[in-house]
């Protein structure tokens, strides 16, 4: 996904441009640019290629003076990350530019068309079509806002766009069809834009949420906000509850270390108020279904993307075990697209960290049109999935900006837990086993802050197999899918390649990868399954392979035949995962730093995937 950022009001454009350009870098980074509209009405365009650094510097050097502009940074989708694909995008005489985020379906019926009729092409981008509509449909003595409106009614796909033009100078028109946009409402009659609120937080607290067919226009008079096919519209401003300091460092030498050492924290945000000790129980107001609805649900299917499918799985693990129904996982990309068993008596489960992956956020819809009830687990307030599922638990993780997920995931983990027991309880789960559960969950914090005293010795682990070619991560039931987790984590910000694997599927293939040179991450924790996960972990040996394994205390068996002990305390077999994977987050932490990986910006990624 890209960021947006666009700005109206009294103040110069350029350094708030950059600035919110700044805090949304995490939603992509392979170039950036800016369009102001200068005092005189002329319309000035900047762009690099790279990071943002070189857009700073480029404006350093030639200072954009006027108090209208927007801004982009962008995740490449069509065309690779060059000059002459960074965004804004402009018309031919160069007195419009538009940025976009999302992708254009019919790109090219559009790009034949528009060169049919003479239009010269400069780039690779679906977004130049836009901009060349946008020029080609203005109205004679139309304004900026007419002349979009009629080229986003010719255009098929998801965008979020913004655009200025010298023709219709002071003024901001901004669009959004299925990628997040949203008005930051300031003081004394500016109006900022941004891709979400991180952009707008240092200026204003008030946001108004742009609902896909919604157009804005923003001028130094204040905002005016429109539906494409119904005209006029109001949408309600929203109060952010989180301040600037949870989107910087704090100290820190990258987010992804300052969101893993957050973990004791946000795991008490995620479950205060939420937890009923005398009932075993617990209280989450996000549920408005009736206890009878909820009853008449006969499966589960939680649906989701990358580390959000991970903690999906232990929610699926958690369901079915303690809840007695049964679940299943999709992969939200395959879901939106199968022909998938779903009625009015299944629950949908979509779990996002940022509530707008493109991917989950199709499925949800695509489970929603065939009659199921929907609810969401979802990080970001206010994000499309939240407000497009039925009912949903927020995971109140404060904003991610480390693009590997951390913080997001355990207390993904956590809500996952807060809704199988009260699923559970109205079920047929006892109140002594709910009270364990009540008190296990409350243990957390604490014993994530024992294990995150661990950071100097996985650091120096991490030493030890910096240079590594390969990872295997082994786990069983619960710890399964922190074997996947773990792998992804190490993947994405080390580069290394990492792959879990269920212990037991070991055998069936990939044992034949093991050697000396190859270091396996075994989860061992004391659970149901611990004997069995010791006899992998000596099959492992016996074929030379390196054992670096996560433990409880104790743990004698496994003396003698293990390189690294990794010890965590125990607890609750379905909250395992959020203790046995936080040294699995350090240890890829570290060894991405050791590598000199960008570990805040890998390579490639971005954020939160909002295109197919
Ligand atoms: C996590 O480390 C990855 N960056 C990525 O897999 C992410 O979990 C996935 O894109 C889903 O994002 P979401 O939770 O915001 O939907």
């Amino acid at each position: 996904m890209c960021g947006i950022v666009g700005y109206v009001g009294p103040r110069q454009a350029a350094p708030l441009l950059l600035e919110g350009l700044r805090r949304l870098e995490y939603r992509g980074y392979d170039s950036a640019g800016l369009a102001v509209v200068a005092e005189d009405g002329t319309l000035h365009t900047v762009r690099r290629a790279g990071k943002l650094d070189r857009l700073e510097a480029a404006v350093e050097e030639s200072p954009l003076s006027g108090t209208c502009g927007i801004g982009h940074t962008r995740w490449a989708t069509h065309g690779p990350p060059t000059l002459e694909n960074a965004h804004p995008h402009r018309s031919t005489d160069g007195t419009i530019s538009l940025v976009h985020n999302g992708i254009i379906e019919n790109a090219g019926v559009l790009r034949r068309k528009l060169e049919s009729e003479g239009v010269v092409f400069t780039s690779d981008t679906d977004t130049e079509a836009v901009v060349h509509l946008v020029d080609r449909l203005w109205p004679e003595g139309g304004t900026l806002e007419e002349a979009v409106a009629a080229a986003l009614r010719q255009v098929i796909g998801a965008y979020g766009i913004a655009v200025v033009s010298s023709r219709d100078p002071d003024k901001v028109v901004v669009a959004r069809n299925g990628s997040p946009l949203l008005l930051g409402v300031g003081n004394g009659g500016e109006v900022l834009v941004g891709s979400d609120a991180a952009a707008v937080i240092a200026h204003t607290r008030n946001v108004v949420y742009l609902d896909d067919g919604d157009y804005a226009v923003l001028t130094p008079e204040g905002y005016r906000t429109y539906g494409l096919q119904q005209g006029p519209v109001r949408r309600k401003v929203h109060e952010v509850t989180w301040d600037l300091a949870a989107i910087e460092k704090g100290g820190y030498d990258h987010f992804m270390l300052k969101e893993i050492f957050e973990q004791p924290r946000t795991l008490e945000d995620v479950t205060r108020g939420r937890l009923l000790e005398e009932e075993g129980s617990a209280r989450l107001g996000g549920i408005t279904v009736s206890d009878g609805e909820l009853l008449d649900i006969d499966r589960i299917v939680i649906t989701a993307c990358g580390t959000s499918w991970h903690s999906a799985l232990i929610g699926e693990y958690m369901l079915e075990e303690l809840a007695r129904i049964p679940t299943k996982v999709e992969y939200a990309s395959e879901f939106r697209y199968k022909n998938p068993v779903v009625d009015s008596k299944t629950l949908v489960i979509a779990v996002s960290q940022s509530g707008e992956t493109a991917d989950t956020l199709a499925a949800l819809r695509e489970a929603k049109q065939r009659g199921a009830k929907v609810m969401g687990i979802v990080n970001v307030v206010g994000s499309t999935i939240a407000r497009e599922t039925d009912f949903g638990v927020y995971l109140h993780a404060g904003p991610e900006i480390g693009v590997a997920s951390t913080k997001a995931f355990t207390s993904q983990v956590a809500a996952l837990a807060l809704f199988t027991l009260y699923l559970a309880r109205r079920r047929n789960l006892s109140v002594l086993e709910g009270r364990r559960i009540v008190k296990a969950l409350q243990a957390l914090p604490a014993q994530v802050e024992e294990i995150l005293e661990q950071d100097e010795a996985i650091r120096e682990l991490a030493e030890q197999y910096v240079d590594a070619p390969n990872f295997l991560y082994l786990g069983r039931g619960f710890q399964f899918p922190v074997a996947l987790e773990g792998a992804l984590k190490l993947k994405e910000v080390s580069y290394i390649h990492a792959e879990g694997y269920p212990a037991a599927e070991m055998k069936h293939g990939p044992i034949a990868l093991i050697d000396e040179k190859m270091p396996v991450v075994f989860l061992a924790p004391k659970d149901p399954v611990y004997s069995k996960v010791v006899a992998n972990i000596e099959e492992v040996k016996a074929r030379a392979g390196q054992v670096i394994a996560v433990v409880n205390d104790g743990a004698a068996e496994l003396e003698g035949k293990v390189d690294h002990f990794i010890r965590v305390p125990e607890t609750h077999t379905a909250l395992l995962p959020i203790l046995t994977v936080i040294p699995l987050q350090l240890l890829a932490y570290h060894v991405a730093v050791l590598r000199g990986s960008d570990v805040d910006q890998p390579r490639n990624l971005a954020k939160s995937v909002t295109v197919e």
